[in-house]
């Protein structure tokens, strides 16, 4: 007798509605009660935040939580990507257990990128997914973390390993909370900014560029404006490719622009130098690179500099080059390219605007770099 062959059975699972709005604007924190019970209603809110962020930013959200019928529990992390860890993250599952938060109830990550991911997640695994509203406080937060839906924390092994995407309700960016916020920090945002301009639009590239004193100066006149076309640039890149399967095209993976000289830099500096710090440098860097190889026109490489310097970011690319700095360099590309099964889509620049990619090996970036024909 022969055994019947397997029964195959589909499962099917209709796709669900996970887009949501951004608002950007000056006190829109104030709206977040609003926004949470919009067209549901939460008995309780879990506000996680940072030690810095929660005594300047907790009271006006707790209000407007409790103003639209919300118990409130508040949560601070000390700040930094130390907070980043599955410990930490398992604790403030227990202690949101114990508080009694209920599927139906809403995590709202207050803070910057570490507490975007680290609420963001938070939110997914509690009892298999309760609803997240972002209240990003700092500029990379704002215009990079808090939207696309990727939540995570670092393991031992390596920075987001341990993560998921877990779309927002909604994402208040209220450019107001960016006074408090230190010079370093606006800048490292700046950079996410310019790379948006790169990729996808010349005239935000120059709108970014010619707005440093008022960018700087938190000028309320000019930053919500700038802040929400950089957030519109990315939305549309992710929305292209909401869950990063596409390996080029326009989609997720061209947000790596300056981004594998730039992890590369922040590891082999043992993360002294900070994220939009390294990335400034990559961009430096992706934009040699395109002249080295013919990419672009002559002059790519002065017009990111001259860029770079006007927004306070670092320049200093070269340094990175040679000696024991350029090995360590190498040795964190071959990482990531291991990491991304055998090799590194670089993310290269035709224009700004214009995005293009290649498949590069670390000594061939490091050889273009260095202005060397790859061996
Ligand atoms: N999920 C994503 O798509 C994505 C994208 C980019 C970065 N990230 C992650 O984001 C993290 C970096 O984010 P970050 O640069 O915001 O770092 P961060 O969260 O550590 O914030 C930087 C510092 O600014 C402080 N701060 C934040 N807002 C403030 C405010 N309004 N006033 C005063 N101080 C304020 C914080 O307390 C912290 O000390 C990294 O872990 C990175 O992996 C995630
Ligand atoms: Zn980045």
């Amino acid at each position: 007798m022969s055994t019947p062959a397997p029964r195959v059975l589909e499962v099917a699972v209709p796709p669900r509605d996970l887009g949501y709005s951004v608002h950007v604007g000056e006190g829109v924190l104030a709206r977040v009660g609003a926004e949470v019970t919009r067209d549901r209603q939460p008995r309780r809110a879990a506000i996680v935040s940072d030690h810095n962020v929660l005594p300047l930013y907790g009271p006006v959200v707790r209000r407007s939580l409790e103003a639209a019928g919300l118990a409130v529990v508040e949560h601070a992390v000390p700040p930094g990507e130390a907070s980043k860890r599955p410990e930490v993250l398992v604790a403030l599952l227990g202690a949101l257990v114990d508080e009694g938060l209920g599927r139906r109830d809403v995590v709202v990550a207050l803070g910057g990128g570490v507490v975007g991911d680290l609420g963001g997640l938070v939110a997914a695994l509690l009892m298999r997914g309760v609803d997240l509203v972002q209240c990003p406080t700092s500029l990379v937060a704002q215009v990079d973390a808090s939207v696309g839906g990727k939540v995570a924390v670092d393991l031992p092994g390596g920075k987001n390993l341990l993560g998921t995407f877990w779309f927002p309700r909604a994402v208040l960016v209220d450019t107001s909370v960016l006074r408090t916020l230190p010079d370093v920090e606006l800048a490292c945002g700046l950079a996410e900014m310019l790379k948006h301009g790169a990729l996808f639009s010349a005239e935000h590239f120059e709108q970014v560029v010619e707005g440093a004193a008022s960018l700087a100066a938190r000028d309320p006149a000019v930053l919500p404006g700038l802040v929400a076309t950089s957030v519109a640039l990315k939305a549309a890149c992710v929305a292209r490719d909401p869950l990063e399967l596409s390996d080029g095209g326009g989609g997720r993976v061209l947000l790596n622009l300056g981004h594998t000289v730039g992890h590369a830099i922040e590891a082999a500096s043992g993360y002294a130098v900070r994220h939009g710090e390294a990335v400034a440098l990559g961009l430096r860097a992706a934009a040699r690179l395109s002249e080295a190889r013919g990419l672009c026109p002559p002059g790519l490489e002065a017009r990111m500099v001259a860029a770079l310097a006007a927004l306070r970011l670092p320049i200093e690319l070269d340094a990175w080059l040679e000696g024991e700095r350029a090995e360590a360099l190498a040795r964190a590309m071959a990482h990531d390219k291991k990491r991304a099964a055998g090799s590194i889509t670089y993310i290269a620049l035709a224009a700004i605007g214009q995005p293009c990619t290649l498949r590069l090996s670390p000594d061939e970036i490091l050889d273009l770099l260095r202005g060397r024909a790859p061996r």
